[in-house]
């Protein structure tokens, strides 16, 4: 299981120091596996040798006190996020189960959260019934773009679903952003199609 706890700044740096960066997310082999599994418990037990980045933007999941933190707002840079409540809010946050994970990265320096994304684990009937991830929601705050921080949000995301056992991770993107979430592992595939109510 991927702990709350974990720390991305130390899953990367870890990541790095292991070369394992280069490695698509979806692809791993079993000793991969093993060794980023290794790389999350020292991530949960190494967090002093991973620098002072580490300690002020942290990884973790949404929690109701983040309706104060700034979440919400954050939310309204990637599309409208509406007038929400804190009882809504709070209700909402109470209503994500195990198959639902909002990662979140609080810069501690200023208490408010700064990159967020979500994944959801589809439980399918297809492939044995497999497991399926499906990545949404994926923003980072103006002022820290380009520190990596959404690189960090959408790996933990994708390692959180292969750690469910999905054998496959899915997102929609516009095109500009697809060099980012090549950078992040993913290849483009088919096209996306929708209907809004
Ligand atoms: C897209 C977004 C999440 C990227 O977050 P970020 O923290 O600034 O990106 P990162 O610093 O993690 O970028 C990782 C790499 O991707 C590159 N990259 C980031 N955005 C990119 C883009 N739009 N086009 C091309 N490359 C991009 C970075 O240069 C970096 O490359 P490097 O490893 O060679 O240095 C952020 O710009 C954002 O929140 N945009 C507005 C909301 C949005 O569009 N969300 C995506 C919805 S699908």
């Amino acid at each position: 299981m991927i702990p709350e706890r974990v720390s991305e700044e130390q899953w990367t740096r870890s990541l790095r120091r292991k070369r394992l960066r280069s490695l698509a997310p979806l692809h791993l082999n079993l000793h991969h596996r093993r060794q980023t599994s290794r790389a999350m418990a020292d991530m949960t037990t190494d967090r002093a040798s991973a620098g002072a980045g580490a300690d002020r933007f942290v990884l973790r999941a949404l929690a109701v006190p983040d309706f104060h933190k700034g979440f919400m707002q954050l939310l309204g840079q990637l599309t409208v996020a509406g007038d929400v409540s804190e009882a809504q809010f709070a209700e909402r946050v109470q209503r994500l189960g195990d198959d639902h994970y909002v990662a979140v990265i609080e810069d501690m320096e200023k208490n408010q959260i700064v990159a967020t994304g979500s994944v959801f684990v589809e439980h399918k009937f297809v492939r044995n019934c497999g497991k399926a991830g499906h990545i949404e929601d994926v923003v980072v705050d103006q002022s820290v773009r380009g520190q990596h921080l959404g690189q960090r949000i959408v790996e933990f995301l994708t390692r959180f679903a292969e750690d469910k056992g999905c054998y496959k991770v899915i997102l929609d993107c516009t095109i500009q952003n697809s060099s980012f979430y090549e950078k992040c592992g993913y290849k483009k595939k088919e096209i996306q199609m929708a209907v809004y109510f």
